[in-house]
């Protein structure tokens, strides 16, 4: 098989003035998170987590800030946002819908939810809707193989589902009446 190579060497990075690295975020990363650790790159997963929950997701210019204040290589923070797939390296829509496509979701017709996701939004798997609001992918088990198919709307594990179930809590989101918590916290509610 032969391997795809990027030419990351010659790779330009869209910059801006304004740094994603925040003071604040800075402060807390310096004062709270890396004297935790027996050296500064310990804190690299806190500063990406910083990163992404604030932007939903993390730009390169971003790596280079938090490679800088960690002290490490940029192509460190590269290599581990590259390897964790939670990770995402480019904008995403206001609301991420992940279908899981792994086996017991498979024999429980996940496709056909995933279909009538594609048909309600008008885009296919990985990508975002032109307002912004929905990006669509497929992940691998998410541990729910009990109550397939099982989907995430954002954080929120929604069990059971069937096409005209998923496409009416796309609606709830689209009309603002969408109920955060998914169906993992009406269980632990019982
Ligand atoms: S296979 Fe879908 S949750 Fe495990």
């Amino acid at each position: 098989m032969p391997w795809i190579t990027k030419n990351s060497g010659s790779a330009t990075i869209e910059t801006r003035d304004e740094p994603y690295l925040t003071a604040e975020m800075t402060k807390k990363l310096r004062e709270d998170y890396i004297p935790r650790y027996a050296k500064p790159k310990g804190a690299l997963f806190a500063a990406l987590h910083m990163i992404q929950h604030h932007y939903g997701w993390v730009p390169k210019q971003a790596m280079k800030e938090i490679a800088e204040v960690l002290d490490i290589a940029p192509s460190e923070v590269l290599d581990t946002v590259t390897f964790y797939e939670e990770y995402w390296e480019h904008s995403k829509g206001e609301n991420l819908i992940s279908v899981c496509r792994s086996i017991a979701c498979e024999f429980c017709s996940a496709t056909a939810c995933t279909e009538a996701i594609k048909d309600k939004l008008g885009i296919d798997v990985g990508q975002t809707t032109e307002d912004g609001k929905f990006t669509l992918v497929e992940l691998e088990c998410i541990g729910s193989c009990g109550t397939a198919p099982a989907a995430l709307i954002n954080e929120d594990l929604h069990e059971n589902l069937t096409p005209e179930r998923t496409v009416q809590l796309i609606e709830q989101v689209q009309n603002g009446t969408y109920q955060p918590g998914g169906t993992g916290a009406v269980k632990e509610d019982l």
